[in-house]
């Protein structure tokens, strides 16, 4: 596997392998990769012919007391753990590399609706500095075809919608959240986690089962449910940020007749906040 720093070297490899029309796969990381990522990895090996893989912690997601600056750096680990995973390249950009004018002076992308709800309404900027990031690491790697996560099921739809919308050419391709054998979905920020807090942590993926069990039972009064639910969170030790009930399409309110829903919950714990979601798929909607 070649790591690359700059805009122009990993141009020139990739450039290569277009030429002789290899179908490039990316993933985006901010590194301190787990087997949650991996699977990415291996995914995008199955989607194209090269994969190329981005280690960057990105400044602009980060909001004012987030943990930009203790958000583990952990190069060397990840590098061999790419590398066994299948990776042809690693691009890992200085933040000048990618933000050449200075982090506060980008240019940016803004999705509209989806970058100020849920996550987006906690964390406020957020969503823009994920487009503004994934719109540059796609023109740098000029991809055939990208890989994320279900986990962050908000940034996935934003991403697919800032693609169609920019007519970027380029698929997107969402894999399911993959899961601790306790039911935790795999995150760089369970690191973050006190032993105590970590036997806690499945309750969040536990509380969400509740509420899809509910939805299958008929259950349609969605607060009254997302109540419950933030219930049996604080009885867990958590703090519940939001717990809604969406349509999986688009996370908009769901309609009466709309059978594909999906719960999302973000939740402190301590001082670690976690997101998860579940998808529902209802047969009688009405
Ligand atoms: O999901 C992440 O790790 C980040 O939000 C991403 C997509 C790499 C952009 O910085």
């Amino acid at each position: 596997m070649q790591t690359v720093h700059t805009i122009a070297q990993l141009r020139a490899t990739v450039d290569q392998w277009r030429g002789r029309r290899e179908r490039v796969a990316f993933v985006p990381t901010m590194g301190n990769l787990h087997a949650g990522h991996l699977q990415l990895v291996k995914r995008a090996g199955r989607a194209g012919d090269k994969v190329v893989v981005s280690i960057f912690v990105n400044p602009t997601q980060f909001g004012c007391g987030e943990d930009y600056g203790t958000y583990p750096r952990t190069l060397k680990q990840d590098s061999l753990k790419l590398a066994e995973s299948g990776a042809h390249l690693l691009f890992v950009p200085e933040v000048s590399e990618i933000y050449p004018f200075g982090a506060g002076h980008t240019t940016q992308v803004d999705v509209p609706d989806l970058s100020t709800i849920l996550c987006g309404a906690s964390r406020p900027g957020h969503f823009t500095g994920v487009a503004t990031v994934v719109t540059k690491l796609f023109n740098a790697v000029r991809p055939h075809v990208a890989v994320f996560g279900e986990k962050d099921y908000q940034q996935l739809l934003l991403v697919r919608r800032m693609v169609a919308d920019l007519c970027l050419p380029i698929e997107i391709i969402g894999v399911p959240t993959l899961r601790e054998p306790d039911g935790l979905a795999m995150s760089s920020r369970n690191g973050y986690l006190s032993a105590e807090e970590r036997e806690r942590a499945p309750a969040l993926q536990q509380a969400l089962a509740r509420g899809g069990e509910a939805l299958l039972a008929g259950e349609r009064d969605h607060p009254s449910l997302c109540a419950r639910i933030s219930t049996l969170l604080l009885k867990s030790g958590f703090r519940p940020d939001y717990i809604s009930i969406r349509r999986a399409e688009d996370l908009a309110e769901p309609q009466a007749a709309d059978s594909r829903l999906i719960i999302l919950a973000a939740a402190w714990l301590g001082s670690t906040r976690l997101i998860d979601n579940l998808p529902v798929t209802l047969k009688n909607p009405e």
